[in-house]
């Protein structure tokens, strides 16, 4: 079975996916202050992972280190369900602007809820 990643076009489908995704996140002011210390090598570094895990393309992190790289985030910024919601919003709103079907753009949750509780060091 193909992934929604393949089904995309892999890569370059994913990067147009994250200019998108990348200008939704940090125009919410539910979520943008999060970003506002990363550079934005990092901010895009973090958005395409996030993509290229939500669309089940190859992914080089595990759950232990998503876990890490947002323990602080946790800690000491506060960030929860509802953050974690707001990102999967503009995940959707992203998917839908590309034309994916919505049966795709809830796999693609799907997906991305499996590492919520490993994000929000739960
Ligand atoms: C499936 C969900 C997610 C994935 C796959 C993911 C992926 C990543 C990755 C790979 C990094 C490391 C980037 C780097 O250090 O270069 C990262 C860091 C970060 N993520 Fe996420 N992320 C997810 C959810 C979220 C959510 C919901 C938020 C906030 C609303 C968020 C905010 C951040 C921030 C602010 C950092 C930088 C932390 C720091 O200062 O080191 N992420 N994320």
């Amino acid at each position: 079975m193909s992934s929604i990643y393949e089904s995309l076009g892999g890569e370059p489908a994913v990067n147009a996916a994250v200019d998108i995704f990348y200008k939704k996140v940090l125009a919410d002011d539910r979520v943008k202050h999060f970003f506002d210390e990363m550079d934005m090598d990092r901010q895009r570094n973090m958005q395409k992972s996030f993509l290229t895990f939500a669309l089940g393309g190859p992914n080089n992190y595990k759950g232990k280190n998503m876990r890490k790289a947002h323990e602080k985030l946790v800690t000491e910024k506060g960030l929860n369900e509802t953050h974690f919601d707001a990102v999967l919003e503009s995940l959707g709103a992203t998917l839908q602007e590309l034309d994916v079907p919505e049966n795709l753009i809830a796999e693609a949750a799907a997906l991305v809820v499996t590492l919520k509780p490993d994000i929000l060091n739960q």
